[in-house]
């Protein structure tokens, strides 16, 4: 009685869980495990974890910290690839006796560099049907500290990313800030470099561009960055300017060819990604939806200038380097306050593989993206993260997670100070997400249900889970229902953060239900949704996340049940359903 979900993962929406609760909780008849934790063997060889004995060169071979995205890829019905990005890091619950980020030692900030990028591991199927982690030729690490990325789109080669150790500006050492990420029709993942800003150190006389528009310049003082350049001095923009321009992108790592070299695609665009979602339009063209998340920044679309065939049958890498971006501007007809539909347009950024932004060159708008954006009046967005579209309906759903900083309404941003988030609705004018025109309706306004300003899409809201700052948003590939995941609720509502289910159609639209949550101080991230395999996968992100907490004085002991655990481990986690 009382179960909601899809086909293969019906549940009975959990109680909401207060913020100091210090587990992962799920609803009646699921279990769960760690698949796989911050410091745990990747690369065929890597030491076992060890708190104490942590270096540059065991970390580059051990699952990184702050795991966000991740993607489950079958082999076959016994075996699969775990693709997880690690975001950022937590020195304070890294580092045995850490102080201050300033007091880190250089092989402390070159472990954390490594802990930074992506991990692939490949999966078998254990006896009681949850995967576990098997030692294989595809596990590997991208990190901050030593992978070599390719540069390709316009902007390589050109004079904006040339550096001193790389003066023909085609390769870049590393991807930092890996947020969240998409597959694509060729079997890949792209994953967004999000904030990229914070690893540089700022510089007076430095590109203004940066300085100003990706915030190296906070109340008029040059940023310190987190120290990184005592470790490498690419991260100083005054001895280095360009290094910081090759970071912010999305990039593409292939997990079925080990050997494969990792790409950074800078026809999509340098703002600091949440991510990129794509599908195949009707036309056959590969589109990229992507957010650029911070406060007052904007959602984009890159629509590939080369076209597959049905299915995204001959798709491939190569498609993504050549392209349109867009920028969407929202229209209402009515006061933005209430007015929860409305129209608007895809304002192209580049045209045919030139600038459409006038005193902009092409490499400009793609590296100075958002200078690009605000020229031609794209609307600023409450936070734009992840962006998905429906495999079904192709129409696109948006996170919007907050933002306190807007002072009066906007189209499909219908609250001043609006801290708890919205999800948006976005439908292609005539089904084809290759041209200029979209309606939009607002799906959810988040919060808790008894604020009059929330909005559940017309769906009683007594009868709806609490949500605040939607995050990460989701489908499975074959059943219907929009799973969104959180991060913010701790500050907003008091509970820890979520995920939640929501139906998209019929009586139920807006229906938002509580499937888990995760312990305290923690995000939850990925999502990732196997209905037919009664699983359901996340990242538990920055589990017992406080500035006081400490290792042997941690906030959390997650994924121990133990107390008594010296510090949390970020990790990958599987529920499944285990009752009938
Ligand atoms: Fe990394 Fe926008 O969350
Ligand atoms: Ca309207
Ligand atoms: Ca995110
Ligand atoms: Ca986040």
């Amino acid at each position: 009685a009382g179960a909601v979900g899809p086909k293969g993962l019906a549940f009975a929406p959990i109680a909401p869980v207060p913020s100091t609760t210090d587990q992962l909780t799920v609803p009646a008849g699921y279990a769960w495990k760690p698949l796989i934790s911050w410091g745990d063997p990747v690369v065929q060889g890597a030491p076992p974890f060890d708190l104490d004995r942590q270096s540059a060169e065991a970390q580059e071979k051990q699952f990184g910290y702050n795991c966000d995205y991740l993607a489950i890829l079958p082999q076959g019905r016994h075996k699969a690839l775990l693709v997880s990005n690690h975001e950022y890091t937590n020195e304070n619950l890294m580092v045995p006796g850490f102080t201050t980020e300033a007091a880190l030692t250089v092989e402390q900030l070159r472990t954390s560099i490594a802990a930074h990028g992506l991990s692939v591991v490949q999966l078998r199927r254990g006896k009681d049907g949850f995967w576990e982690v098997e030692p294989s030729k595809y596990g590997r690490r991208f990190t901050g500290l030593s992978t070599r990325f390719e540069l390709r789109g316009p902007v390589a080669g050109t004079d904006l990313v040339k550096t001193a150790k790389d003066p023909g500006g085609r390769t870049v050492i590393g991807t930092l800030n890996n947020c969240a990420g998409g597959t694509t029709p060729w079997g890949t993942v792209l994953s967004g470099e999000e904030n990229f800003d914070q690893y540089f150190r700022g510089h007076p006389q430095g590109d203004q561009r940066n300085q100003k528009t990706y915030s190296l310049v906070k109340d008029g003082k040059p940023s310190e960055g987190r120290y990184w350049h005592k470790a490498d001095a690419r991260f100083d923009t005054a001895r280095e300017p360009h290094e910081i321009n090759r970071f912010g992108w999305i990039v593409e790592v292939d997990p079925r060819d080990p050997r494969s070299t990792p790409v950074k695609h800078t026809a999509l665009g340098r703002f600091k990604h949440e991510g990129a979602t794509t599908l195949v339009a009707t036309k056959g063209n590969v589109v990229a939806y992507m957010g650029d998340d911070s406060r007052g920044q904007h959602l984009y679309k890159f629509v590939s200038r080369e076209r597959v065939g049905k299915g995204g049958k001959g798709g491939r890498s190569e498609l993504l380097d050549a392209g349109d971006l867009y920028v969407a501007k929202f229209e209402a007809d009515g006061d933005p306050a209430t007015d929860r539909d409305g129209t608007g347009t895809w304002i192209p950024l580049t045209k045919d593989g030139k600038s459409a932004v006038p005193g902009m060159s092409h490499e400009e708008v793609l590296v100075f993206t958002r200078d690009a954006a605000a020229k031609v009046g794209a609307t600023p967005m409450d936070r734009p993260e992840d962006v998905e579209p429906d495999p079904r309906t192709g129409y696109v759903y948006v996170a919007c997670t907050n933002n306190t900083d807007r002072t009066s309404p906007a189209p499909a941003n219908p609250r001043a100070k609006n801290k708890d988030g919205h999800v948006i609705e976005l439908r292609e004018a005539g089904g084809d997400a290759t041209g200029t025109r979209f309606d939009w309706s607002l799906l959810l306004v988040c919060g808790d249900p008894e604020d009059p300003s929330t909005y559940f899409s017309g769906f009683p809201a007594e009868k709806v889970s609490p949500i605040s700052c939607p995050d990460n948003v989701a489908f499975d590939k074959d059943q219907p229902g929009l799973w969104i995941s959180t991060d913010g609720a701790p500050s907003t509502l008091k509970l820890n953060d979520a995920l939640h289910f929501v139906p998209l159609t019929g009586a139920d639209r807006g229906r938002v239900s509580q499937f888990l949550a995760v312990p305290t101080g923690a995000e939850t991230c990925g999502p990732w949704i196997d209905a037919a395999d009664g699983s359901v996968f996340v990242n538990v992100q920055h589990p017992g996340e406080t500035d006081t907490a400490r290792v042997d004085a941690p906030a959390s002991a997650f994924p121990y049940t133990d107390a008594s655990k010296r510090t949390p481990r970020p990790s990958t986690v599987q529920v499944r359903r285990t009752g009938k």
